[in-house]
Formats: structure tokens, C-alpha cells, sequence
């Protein structure tokens, strides 16, 4: 029985329901399309920045010089965390998953800041380069925890993807990994209305403030059919061991209608153009740091699901290729999603403004299945 008589039908997991209007991005995925505010990924990856895409999210145009250089300044000059959360990452067990250190660290920005960001856009603003500049910070100290190592203070002199792996290893990165992180990063910064922005829009739209609203978003992005995928496409291909067995062991996946991590996509019919850039950038890196097996391996994956899922458009998504580039990097398989997280905070910060900007509270109907004028049973008789 629905709410009211009047409800539309029930469509689980809200499939093609169009629940918000934007233009922070756009996804065609029939034809393996997806642009941010109107511009091509591939050429974003190609010639921007994080910073300067992150920009492109936020204020919804390409900057000009002196607009990127003082948002490259404003960012860096909120990279410093507050002690008080440093000293709270210090307590944290050593092996608990950073996904959720940092969705702590996220949520507890909210005590020491305003939290007026719904309301007051200039708030928004500030608190929008705060937590894009931050979450780098804290994931980095949260990654140095796990090993018991202390945080490593950030530096202004290096770029945004730079200075995150300068303060996870305390050693300032080649050209290489800094510009295979920076692209990564552009590559995962924004991706329409998905499980994890959609948190974001919820949150957002009952005027909780931004860190809420970027923690709620980075809880959901940690599930294995969201972001988590990364991290379990690396467990697979290191399970399946050498290419040579990829056959057999795709094989009994299918047969026992398992789902193979870093295939499939709910929009993506086709190849996810992300899974493309994405092996674009391994390509370079393995030329310049050697191959992996596990790149092998996961390419004959490909080629048997494109055979034989393809027809029903399961094919690789951005997840597919993204860990073993991370692993050559030399980046822990736990720091995966947090990655994908502290670049997916731009796309999340740019829907929230937009929310904030036309806002109408997320109250959808549920269809209720259970009884009515059931009795009260006392405690004794049940
Ligand atoms: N491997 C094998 N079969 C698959 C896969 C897969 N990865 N994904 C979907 N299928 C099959 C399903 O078994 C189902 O088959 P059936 O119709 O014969 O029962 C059909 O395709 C439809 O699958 P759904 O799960 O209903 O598709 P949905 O659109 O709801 O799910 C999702 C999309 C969650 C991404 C799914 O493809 C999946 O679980 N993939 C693996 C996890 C993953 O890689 N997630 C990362 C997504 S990208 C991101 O979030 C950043």
C-alpha cells in the first residue's frame, strides 16, 4: 500500500528516476560519454589540473590565470588541519579502514568550524576550499597512523596531488606520480547523481552544513558496489594469480553468477571513458616504472567479460584499472577509495552549492508492505 493513492510506482534503487536537475556533469552512457559543466573528460585529463578542475566544479567555468593562482593559494593555505583532529587520528586503531577514519575526520570539521554553509554562501565557499585542501591533509596523516609513523606537515610549494604524496611518505614525489595522481584525481572528481552524491544532495537539502553533508557522501562512497570496487578488483586479480588462469576463473564466476569487481555500471553501457583514461595513464606509468602481471591479467578479463557480458553492457568502469595503477605507484590497497574520496570531494562540493542553491528537502514516499491494527502482544505471551 503506497502513502497516498497518487504515488508513481516503486522503482528500486530509484533507477532512471531523474531526482535533481544540474549542470555540474553530464553522463551519456550509450555512448561512453562524461563531461564536467560541458567539458570532455578525456581533455581534462589531458591538459587540467585538480586544482584547476576543481575550480571548474565549484564555480562552473574554466578560471582565468590570476582566478587559478588564487584559488591554488586559497587551497593551500587551508592545508593545515587542526591539531585537535591530528590528535584524534593519533588515537585511531592502526588497522581500522581509513574510509572510515576519514569520514570521522570529515564529520568532526564541524566542531571547530561555522557550521553556516547551507545558509550563507560566502561560508559555503570557505568551507568548500577547506575541506578540498583538507581531506589530503587528514587521509595522509590517517595512511602515516596506520603505520605508526606521525603526520607529516604539508607543504606550500607543491601542487595539490604533489603535496598529498609528499605528506603520505615524506618524500617529495617524482613528476611522475605527482602527474599520474593529479590526473587520477580529475579522473574521479565528479560523476552526476551516483550513491555517494546523491548523500550529499540528501544531506545537503535538509540544510546540514557542508562537512555533514561531504562525511554522510563519503560513508556511502566506501560500499564495494560504489567506490570500495577499487580495492576488491586488486583481491581479485591477485586471487586469480597469473593470466594464464584468468580463464578458467572467469569462467566459474559466470557459471556461478558472481559479480566480477570493476564490471558493470548503472548508467555505462559501454565502456566507461574513465576505464580508458585510466589505461592510458597505467600505459605511461608502466613504461616509465615497468608492468605489473596484474595489468595482464586484468586485461584478459576484459576481453572474455566483453565477449561474453557485453551483450547485457557490463564492461569495465573506472574501478577496473584504477588499483593497479595506484599498487606500481606504490600506494597500500586500503588507500584506494580514501583517494577516490578526496578527489570525489570537489564533485560533492560543487552538487552541494547547487542544492543549496534551489533547495527542496529529499522526502520521497515508501510503498509499505506490513500489516495494520496489529495488536499489542504483552511481553509474556509472545
Ligand atoms: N559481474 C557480473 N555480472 C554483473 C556485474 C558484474 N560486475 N554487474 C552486473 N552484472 C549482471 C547482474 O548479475 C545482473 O544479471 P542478471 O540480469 O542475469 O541477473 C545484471 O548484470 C544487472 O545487474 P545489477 O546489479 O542489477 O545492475 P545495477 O545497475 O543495479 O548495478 C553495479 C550496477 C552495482 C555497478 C553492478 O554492475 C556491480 O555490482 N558491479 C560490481 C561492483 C563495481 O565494480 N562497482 C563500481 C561501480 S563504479 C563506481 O561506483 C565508482
Amino acid at each position: 500500500m503506497t502513502d497516498q493513492a497518487t504515488s508513481p510506482a516503486f522503482v528500486p534503487g530509484l533507477a532512471g528516476v531523474i531526482a535533481a536537475q544540474s549542470d555540474v556533469g553530464f553522463v551519456d552512457g550509450e555512448n561512453g560519454i562524461l563531461e564536467y559543466r560541458g567539458i570532455r573528460i578525456e581533455e581534462l585529463a589531458e591538459k587540467s589540473t585538480f586544482e584547476e578542475t576543481a575550480y571548474l566544479l565549484l564555480y562552473g567555468k574554466l578560471p582565468k590565470r590570476a582566478e587559478l593562482k588564487t584559488f591554488e593559494q586559497q587551497l593551500k593555505s587551508h592545508r593545515q588541519v587542526k591539531p585537535e583532529i591530528l590528535d584524534m587520528i593519533s588515537r585511531f586503531p592502526k588497522d581500522g579502514h581509513p574510509m572510515a577514519a576519514l569520514q570521522t575526520c570529515v564529520g568532526a570539521m564541524g566542531l571547530y568550524y561555522p557550521r553556516t554553509g547551507a545558509v550563507n554562501a560566502a561560508e559555503r565557499e570557505v568551507a568548500s576550499h577547506r575541506i578540498i585542501a583538507q581531506v589530503a591533509t587528514m587521509l595522509a596523516a590517517i595512511a602515516r597512523r596506520m603505520q605508526g609513523a606521525s603526520a607529516v606537515a604539508p607543504r606550500e610549494d607543491l601542487g595539490h596531488a604533489a603535496n598529498f604524496l609528499y605528506m603520505l611518505n615524506n618524500e617529495e614525489p617524482a613528476e611522475i606520480l605527482a602527474r599520474t595522481l593529479d590526473v587520477a584525481m580529475i579522473l574521479h572528481a565528479e560523476h552526476t547523481l551516483n550513491a555517494s552524491t546523491f548523500t550529499c544532495r540528501v544531506v545537503a537539502s535538509t540544510e546540514a552544513d557542508p562537512y555533514s553533508a561531504v562525511s554522510a557522501a563519503i560513508g556511502s562512497l566506501g560500499g564495494p558496489l560504489h567506490g570500495g570496487a577499487n580495492e576488491r578488483v586488486l583481491d581479485m586479480l591477485e586471487a586469480i594469480g597469473q593470466a594464464d588462469k584468468a580463464k578458467a576463473w572467469f569462467e566459474d564466476a559466470v557459471a556461478h553468477k558472481k559479480k566480477i569487481m570493476g564490471l558493470g555500471h548503472r548508467v555505462y553501457k559501454v565502456k566507461d571513458p574513465r576505464a580508458f583514461a585510466l589505461q592510458k595513464l597505467a600505459t605511461r606509468v608502466f613504461e616509465e616504472l615497468g608492468t605489473t602481471p596484474l595489468y595482464d591479467i586484468a586485461k584478459v578479463i576484459e576481453d572474455l567479460a566483453a565477449e561474453r557480458l557485453g551483450p547485457k553492457g557490463i564492461y569495465p568502469n573506472v574501478d577496473f584499472f584504477s588499483g593497479t595503477v595506484y599498487l606500481k605507484m606504490g600506494i597500500e590497497r586500503v588507500l584506494f577509495t580514501p583517494i577516490f574520496a578526496i578527489a570525489r570531494v570537489a564533485g560533492y562540493l560543487g552538487h552541494y552549492d547547487e542544492q543549496m542553491q534551489d533547495n527542496k528537502i529529499f522526502r520521497p514516499r515508501q510503498e509499505y508492505m506490513g500489516t495494520h491494527q496489529a495488536p499489542y502482544i504483552p511481553m509474556d505471551d509472545r
